[in-house]
């Protein structure tokens, strides 16, 4: 079967890859209603395209903190994806870099950031950041990345604890992992991905291992690493700490309404990332579509704003630009290119969703991503009566009782 779009790449990671792998990426916290809203919500939102103009000469490049990107995305931070591809981290840098958009590490990835970096030399490199309990690993990944030339860091706000993930509980998919037995016959039934898992082993935080010049992780944090035991201490104050760690681009990730956007532009961030972490941690949460607007208002202009979470099309990145967003973030769809075809099949995602931005917008009647507003996106519509009972209900209150 041909692989024409993000979905077709997702089923077929889904044959691929033993179901906990699958689960662990395409899954959510707890009933998985995040997840649904962020898909729902840009999906009940309509285009409206302005026809008879001109769009011989198409450009769908961004600027960005000094940077070109020849498309108006990056690759989000995916923490493990290693359990997809040994040397994940590094093949997603790659695709990124010849896709000419950025690449975000995740402190939990695999790779360490130096062979991340020589990996794919020439892409613009962003580090995510976490901070653990013991605030020295924050620091040390921080003075790591700078010296490795990644240009902006990116600090994810909505994990004070992780998300309740019940597909990975029931794979008995934790730390310390106890699988199941139908785990154990899953993974046996994926001889290709065990071979490949056998051949590089289990893939380790390798930005938590002991360094040349570093000096070695205590078990304690490893351990917190691997739990997900943030720094329950951490607030707005602290971003002054880190400020004074990195000079460069500070962007806050996981916030989802305009108080704490207003928040993050008083504490001096120099952009804002609106997530929910793609249904992985509030399953109450918004959907992020629908929280942009608010955040955009509250910022006035004054910090770019990016957006991420359910973005499959390049409609889907069309909406978030239109409604303001300066780029989107992929996390998932990279990665089920990934899973397809390594390196090569994430580029291939990549590119399917720079032609698919580029086809929308022309279809739209824009040239240029600055030509796109919120006029070009209508009144989200109501679901479709025959998916209601599925419990695709409208996150539009005004829509859903009509
Ligand atoms: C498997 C997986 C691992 C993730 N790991 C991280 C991480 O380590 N750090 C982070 O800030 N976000 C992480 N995220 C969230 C993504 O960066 C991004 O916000 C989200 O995936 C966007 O939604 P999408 O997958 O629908 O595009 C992860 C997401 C997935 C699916």
């Amino acid at each position: 079967m041909a692989l024409l779009n993000v979905e077709d790449h997702r089923r077929r990671a889904r044959r691929l890859l033993p179901r906990l792998v699958f689960d662990y990426v395409d899954g959510g916290a707890e009933d998985e209603r995040c997840l649904q809203r962020n898909r729902d919500a840009l999906e009940q939102l309509p285009l409206i395209p302005e026809c008879l103009r001109d769009t011989s000469a198409m450009d769908i490049g961004i600027e960005l903190f000094g940077r070109r990107w020849r498309a108006p995305f990056a690759v989000a931070p995916i923490g493990l994806a290693g359990l997809v591809r040994p040397g994940a981290d590094a093949l997603l840098a790659g695709a990124a870099q010849s896709a000419g958009v950025p690449f975000i590490l995740s402190t939990a990835s695999n790779v360490r950031i130096e062979d991340v970096r020589a990996a794919a030399p020439e892409a613009a490199l962003w580090m995510q950041l976490y901070v653990m309990g013991e605030r020295a690993i924050a620091e040390r990944i921080v003075k790591r990345a700078r010296a490795a030339g990644f240009e902006a860091l990116v600090l994810t706000v909505d994990v004070p604890v992780s998300g309740l993930r019940e597909r990975d509980l029931r794979h008995g998919f934790r730390v310390p992992m106890r699988l199941t037995p139908g785990t154990l016959l899953d993974m046996a039934r994926h001889p290709t991905w065990l071979a490949r898992l056998a051949g590089s082993g289990m893939p380790l935080f390798a930005n938590l291992l002991p360094d040349d010049d570093d000096a070695p992780m205590s078990a304690q944090t490893q351990a917190a690493l691997l739990s997900r035991t943030m720094d329950r201490t951490l607030t707005w104050d602290s971003i002054a700490w880190l400020r004074r760690l990195w000079d460069g681009p500070l962007l806050i990730k996981g916030l989802l309404g305009a108080e704490d956007a207003r928040r993050a532009l008083h504490h001096g961030a120099d952009g804002i990332v609106v997530s929910n972490h793609g249904g992985r941690q509030l399953d109450a949460a918004p959907a992020t579509i629908g929280a942009l607007p608010a955040i955009l208002d509250a910022v006035e202009g004054r910090i770019p704003v990016l957006v991420d979470g359910g973005m499959r099309r390049g409609s889907d990145i069309v909406k978030a630009l239109a409604l303001g967003a300066r780029a989107a973030l992929v996390g998932r769809a990279p990665v089920y290119g990934l899973a397809c075809d390594g390196g090569r099949g994430a580029l291939s995602v990549l590119q399917l969703l720079a032609q698919e931005t580029e086809r929308t917008m022309t279809l739209v009647g824009v040239r240029r991503v600055s030509e796109l507003g919120r006029h070009h996106v209508g009144l989200p519509a109501p679901p479709h009566p025959q998916e209601t009972p599925r419990g695709k209900a409208s996150i539009y209150p005004v829509h859903a009782a009509a």
